[in-house]
């Protein structure tokens, strides 16, 4: 039985709508996943959302709905978002559904057995808004908190806390000796920076439950709910678990086990400010229930939109959705993928994305295609004819360094390697002139070559930019005349035969009046 490649993404919170922040992680993911398929690998791709705690009870309460409802209207709309993102996302998890909170609910029963916890009164500044108690640090010079914070207010409780500070030693060491369990590099640095110089507080794991109902109740105490995000870092095993993965199931003490092998987990896609849960609270969780780590949380930057932040207030928004209706879902991921590598901050702007969907998509990919195949259909009846492409060379260096990055997640270089193929390929036919050499029947067979070279070159990029643009791959593969979409990775297709028929050929990318 192999392991499946299993890729997640961070759970969305449901309350708030899906907005440019959500609609990366999970394209970037996607196209992961897609390549990784097109690999051949058995891919198991998660994502979801993350239901509970105060902010989600409120909501629902100000709307006159039970938490429950009010998450599945919500729910509706975080599919339909999948959707339109075009994700091949294997399931969809919600923390508000059975299968996960047995798991969760399992968890906490055996760590409690194991003494993993301990109850404790702890009084403090706790902010309402972040569900999270301040410490000295979080004060500013003058002694207030910041406006950010929201409503602080002073708090005295009881609650379960998890024996953190044990762990402290090992996790460093992990760290150091898996250089690839943090990427990219600055991001490990950071959380290595951070477990050397601050001692790891124990962490509270509950909430009472006359503060908060809508949480999963806490097994061996009525009193308290799981404090939300020990409850939704659960969702990356519980999915697995219900699915039968033998490693997790046995683990948990369960039996039952299927053909069904994810974890441990390949990759957790993750944006920046979620990192110290991912990278220590969550390994540490699984060192506790005796499972192996993930092998890798891969961190991503974020984006702001004309260099101020994404904020509903301001207005300061994108609506991926609006984008996708106005330019089509393939323009909107290659953009995503393009503008900004896995790693740093990115900054969106109207201004750069209609140009490069002009310079790149249009008049880069969109014309090649064009062109080549127009030419093909005018010169020779839209057949292919017998020949040897004059760019294999660089056809099959493009096809090495971009399948590369796509094993390396390396996802904005390879777009960039099928771009750079694309304008050798536009320059080639400005350099070869094959309009003019039509004129002349005593070429014929130079001409050819020529119509030979772009076909190949055409077919190439369809197949790899497969993962970034599956809509407008097929349309490419469509137009070439293949019968079935190619999207194996794992070895460069093979030249199409002399007197290969084209499909019917239309634009790509058409050109839009800026
Ligand atoms: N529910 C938690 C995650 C739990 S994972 C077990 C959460 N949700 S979130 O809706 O706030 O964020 C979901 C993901 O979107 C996070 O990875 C976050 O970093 C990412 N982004 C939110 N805003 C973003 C940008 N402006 N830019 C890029 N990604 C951003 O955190």
């Amino acid at each position: 039985m192999s392991k499946r490649f299993y890729v997640t993404t961070a759970i969305d919170y449901a309350n708030g709508a899906p907005h440019l922040g959500h609609a990366y992680e999970k394209v970037i993911t996607d196209v992961i996943a897609r390549a990784h398929r097109a690999l051949g690998e058995n891919v198991f791709y998660l994502t979801g959302l993350d239901e509970h705690g105060q902010k989600v009870q409120q909501a629902a309460l100000a709307e006159g709905k039970s938490p429950q409802d009010y998450c599945d209207g919500l729910a509706v709309s975080w599919r339909d978002f999948t959707a339109k993102l075009g994700l091949s996302n294997d399931d969809f998890v919600r923390t508000s559904e059975p299968r996960h909170k047995e798991v969760v609910q399992t968890i906490l029963s055996k760590l409690h057995a194991e003494g993993q916890f301990y109850k404790t009164t702890y009084s403090g500044f706790y902010s309402t808004s972040a569900e999270t108690f301040l410490t000295e640090k979080d004060r500013l010079p003058d002694g207030s908190f910041d406006a950010s914070w929201g409503k602080v207010i002073e708090l005295q409780e009881d609650n379960y806390y998890f024996k953190l500070r044990a762990h402290q030693d090992w996790i460093i060491q992990y760290i150091e000796s898996n250089p690839g369990f943090i990427a990219p590099d600055y991001r490990r640095n950071e959380v290595l920076g951070f477990l050397k110089n601050e001692v790891l507080e124990d962490l509270c794991i509950t909430r009472p439950a006359e503060r908060l109902q809508w949480g999963i109740p806490v097994p061996f105490d009525q009193g308290f709910v799981t404090w939300v995000w020990f409850d939704a870092l659960v969702n990356y095993i519980s999915v697995p678990f219900a699915h039968g993965d033998p490693v997790i199931r046995q683990a948990l003490g369960f039996g039952g086990a299927s053909s069904f092998a994810a974890w441990p987990a390949d990759l957790h896609v993750i944006g920046k400010d979620i990192l110290k849960f991912h990278a220590v609270y969550w390994p540490i969780m699984l060192k506790a229930m005796g499972l192996p780590l993930p092998r890798q949380v891969l961190v991503h930057g974020f984006w702001q939109k004309e260099g101020q932040r994404l904020s509903k207030s301001t207005g300061n928004v994108i609506d991926p959705l609006a984008v996708i209706d106005e330019w089509g879902l393939d323009a909107f991921r290659y953009y995503l993928v393009r503008e900004l590598d896995i790693g740093p901050d990115g900054n969106w702007t109207d201004a750069g994305f209609r140009a490069r969907y002009q310079s790149e998509l249009a008049n880069g990919l969109g014309n090649l295609v064009n062109r080549s195949l127009s030419m093909i259909q005018r010169y020779r009846a839209g057949r292919v004819p017998r020949g040897t492409s004059q760019l294999a060379r660089e056809t099959a260096e493009t096809w090495d360094r971009a399948v590369a990055a796509y094993r390396a997640c390396a996802l904005q270089e390879a777009v960039q390697q099928c771009g750079a193929l694309v304008t050798r390929a536009n320059q080639y036919i400005d350099q070869t002139s094959p309009f003019k050499i039509a004129k002349d029947p005593a070429r014929a067979g130079d001409l050819d070559h020529i119509l030979v070279t772009l076909a190949e070159v055409c077919r190439a990029l369809g197949v790899l930019l497969w993962p970034v643009m599956p809509g407008a791959s097929e349309k490419l593969q469509r137009q070439l005349g293949l019968e079935s979409v190619n999207t194996n990775l794992s070895q460069p297709p093979l030249p199409l035969p002399a007197g290969h028929a084209l499909g019917e050929i239309f634009p790509l990318f058409p050109r839009k009046d800026l």
